[in-house]
């Protein structure tokens, strides 16, 4: 354990929850793996929670391709957790080799009125999502959304703990194309359906990161 040291006459902290990461895709990595999805890969969507047209799995080249492009950010994540988590004591030892075990990865193709109900990963650590395709003209419906007081469609929604005074539970996210977000794998996460007729393309993963 480590003990807050308060360094600055006055500073706001947030020292409980699980840390999410953002990472912006190259277009490139958007482009081969939306090029992907022409290949004959396995659909799981009966294996899987999402009520959406098909979950299907990244084959092995997939897995190493992604792996090679979020690795450095993945180590990234790690550090700043743990920095945080030590209220800045601590920080990752960069002599050590990091390794990623992805142990599940898949597309998931969602089409108008499907949706992917409350849900956590099992048998893994770390968790994302990283979005591909949106349906043309989406904007449209978010811009009318937008008008209602908790806009959600087509959003995906992630909840920790209970809400309560000065606390945060809620957290919602608007998909957009080349963005990727990481978090632990326990943390419950969902999709609202939206109404606009195409795909709403994504791929999530399942890993294990190690640094030894
Ligand atoms: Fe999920």
């Amino acid at each position: 354990m480590t003990i807050f040291k308060p360094n600055k006459d006055q500073c706001f902290i947030a020292p409980f929850g699980p840390t999410m990461g953002y990472f912006k895709m190259p277009n490139e990595m958007v482009e081969y793996l939306n090029n992907s999805i022409d290949k004959k890969l396995d659909d799981f969507s009966d294996y899987l929670v999402g009520k959406v047209s098909q979950e299907l799995h990244f084959d092995k080249e997939l897995r190493h391709y992604v792996s090679s492009k979020l690795l450095g950010f993945i180590v990234d994540y790690h550090e700043f957790t743990k920095n945080r988590n030590s209220m800045g004591e601590l920080s990752l030892d960069k002599s050590k080799t990091p390794s990623l075990d992805i142990t599940a990865a898949w597309f998931v193709r969602q089409f108008e009125n499907e949706y992917n109900p409350m849900h956590v990963h099992a048998n893994c650590t770390l968790s994302c999502v990283g979005y591909l395709k949106l349906p043309e003209g989406i904007d449209e419906e978010w811009k009318e959304d937008y008008k209602d007081h908790y806009p959600a469609n087509g959003h995906i929604n992630f909840i920790y703990g209970t809400d309560g005074l000065y606390t945060n539970s809620n957290f919602l996210v608007k998909p957009q194309v080349g963005d990727f977000y990481i978090f632990p794998s326990y943390l419950y996460h969902g999709v609202y359906p939206f109404y606009t007729k195409g795909e709403r393309r994504s791929f999530s993963m399942n890993m294990i990161f190690n640094m030894s």
